[in-house]
């Protein structure tokens, strides 16, 4: 049992372990961002902030000075953990910069790609009954991407920049790919796929994504794969 190996490890190693990160900083996205349609109205995605919650938690039981930027989440904060709470991705990347300097960023949120062009200030409301008028159509922009504005800094860029991939389809393939578009140096690619129920769900089967190749990692809780991750970086 791959968690019970973790687990084992864990207590084995933990004394020993616990200042591997002692003098680093680390910086964690977790969660989705919500964009508004309206004052009452959002978009956003299923993402729970599970992994990116447990990526935080893992590298500050390692002594990482950890800064962890989250959407909105029903998890508790991890403890130890220096949390910022913002909605939206433009918030997401001020508190991201704002975080910086760091060793290791770890990019983990479900970031909306896009939100509404303009948010409107009152509620949209259906017509009056009895009246007429087509449904409104929402006008999308593009949101900044952050782990690409992290990665391509050139001034304290972080010595490590993680991302995360969602895929349904072509997942290694298409992560190996993502890699080299986003300039990040690691990627921890996840099977989106409804049917594989990471979205959400418990559990979760990844593949790391380096610059020296692809390694398939078993298919165990987030929290297994958080620490893992963290006892690589
Ligand atoms: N990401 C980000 N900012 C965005 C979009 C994504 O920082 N505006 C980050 C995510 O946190 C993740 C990585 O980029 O670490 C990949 O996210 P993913 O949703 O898989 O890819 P996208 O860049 O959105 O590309 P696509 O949706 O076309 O697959």
């Amino acid at each position: 049992e791959p968690d019970a190996i973790v687990a084992a490890l864990e207590g084995l190693l933990g004394g020993a372990q616990a200042g591997l990160l002692k003098d680093r900083r680390a910086l964690v996205t977790s969660g989705p961002t919500h964009e508004a349609i309206d004052p009452v109205r959002f978009l956003a995605n299923r993402s729970s902030g599970k992994q990116g919650h447990a990526v935080a938690a893992a590298l500050a039981r390692l002594g990482a000075t950890t800064t962890l930027v989250s959407g909105p989440t029903h998890q508790p904060e991890p403890a130890g953990v220096n949390v910022v709470h913002v909605e939206t991705a433009r918030e997401m990347l001020d508190a991201c910069l704002g975080a910086l300097p760091v060793d290791v960023a770890v990019m983990a949120a479900a970031v909306a790609d896009w939100r509404p062009a303009d948010a409107a200030r009152a509620k949209l409301k259906k017509p009056a009954k009895g009246g007429k008028s087509a449904p409104p159509s929402l006008k999308l922009v593009e949101n900044p991407d952050i782990l690409a504005t992290v990665s391509g800094r050139n001034e304290g860029r972080p010595h490590l920049v993680i991302g995360f991939a969602a895929e349904t389809d072509a997942v290694v393939e298409n992560a190996v790919a993502k890699r080299r578009a986003k300039g990040c140096d690691w990627l921890v690619a996840n099977d989106v796929s409804a049917a594989v129920g990471t979205v959400g769900g418990d559990d979760n089967q990844v593949h790391l994504i380096t610059a020296d190749g692809v390694e398939e990692w078993p298919k165990v809780s987030k929290l297994a794969v958080a620490e893992r991750l963290a006892q690589r970086i």
